[in-house]
């Protein structure tokens, strides 16, 4: 899933589908594979971003600076989830400004909503919605806004490509990717899928030719697109105290598909077990595991 091949970081998102290493897939089978990670991340919504490990939070927060969110804009978040970035793209619009903030997993939304209104952040909206063809009039955003999602939609060039005539003159696409992946933690991972047909082993990274390769194809396919890019890639450290913590953060994300794959194929304790035969490679001196991988940043002027 990411990095040169496909491979998988300990956060974030493989949603476990079957799609194909590059390109667009027919209409019927896309609608599947969205179908599929909505689910994913529908059952992962009671804990997603809510393990005691900062990560989502970080990228988001990092997304809304990059794209410089100003207050009154009006911003469109595409995979909002628990709101890693709908809260700081909230507070930076103000109450002169709005939020609409889709996705495409109920769960999230209803959870999103409820911290929302604790907050009384008024200024989002949020619904259920489809990042590829968004609900949304054309012209009139700031900001189009999406942290660690639009690898996961089927036709990811033809949305990105989209959201340009969604954005007001002189307004952004901002989003966020995988860019490099930690290789301690490949061995690790290797496992997790040994078991699995290589067609499961989802990505991150929808493929190595394509946009989400590097930070150049990412911006030579904007430019290309019509939009004036800017990819900043950052490193970023993840550390979970302890393994039960790193396993139940494991649950809480894309990963899970994987999981809930491997637990329906009865495979899930041996896998499990095989795993944690390597752990030892990526823990820190006082017994933490650590991720240190490179977070994409792209804002890109219309
Ligand atoms: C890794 S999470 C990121 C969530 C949030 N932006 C964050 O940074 O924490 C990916 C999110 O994208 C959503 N998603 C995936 N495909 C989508 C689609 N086609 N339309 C809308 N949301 C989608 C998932 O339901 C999930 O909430």
């Amino acid at each position: 899933m990411h990095g040169p091949h496909v491979r998988s970081p300990p956060e974030g998102v493989a949603a476990g589908q079957e799609k194909p290493e590059t390109g667009a897939m027919s209409q019927a089978a896309g609608e599947q594979v969205k179908q599929a990670i909505a689910g994913v991340f529908d059952r992962a919504s009671d804990t997603y971003d809510r393990t005691g490990v900062e990560f989502f939070s970080i990228v988001g927060r990092t997304l809304v600076e990059q794209a410089d969110v100003q207050p009154g804009d009006r911003v469109l978040e595409l995979g909002c989830g628990r709101g890693a970035a709908t809260m700081p793209a909230a507070e930076r619009v103000g109450a002169g400004g709005h939020v609409l903030a889709l996705d495409l997993a109920p769960g999230m939304v209803s959870r999103l909503r409820d911290d929302l209104e604790q907050a009384g952040l008024r200024q989002v909206t949020c619904r259920v919605g489809d990042a590829e063809a968004p609900d949304a009039e054309p012209g009139a955003w700031d900001v189009v806004l999406a942290s660690l999602v639009l690898f996961f939609l089927p036709d990811h060039e033809q949305a990105m490509r989209s959201y340009r005539d969604l954005l007001r003159p002189g307004g952004r696409l901002a989003f966020s990717w995988f860019a490099v992946d930690d290789d301690r933690w490949e061995r690790v991972f290797e496992e997790l899928v040994a078991e699995l047909p290589p067609s499961s082993r989802s990505a991150r990274r929808p493929g190595q030719d394509g946009p989400f390769a590097s930070a150049d194809a990412m911006d030579a396919f904007l430019r290309d697109a019509g939009y004036n890019p800017v990819t900043e890639v950052r490193p970023l450290t993840v550390r979970y105290p302890d393994d039960a913590t790193w396993w139940s953060t494991m649950w809480s994300h894309g990963r899970r598909s994987t999981l809930e794959r491997l637990q329906d194929e009865g495979l899930l304790d041996s896998t499990m077990a095989r795993m944690r035969e390597h752990l030892d490679g990526v823990r820190t001196e006082d017994g933490a595991l650590e991720w240190t991988g490179g977070m994409a940043y792209t804002v890109a002027a219309r």
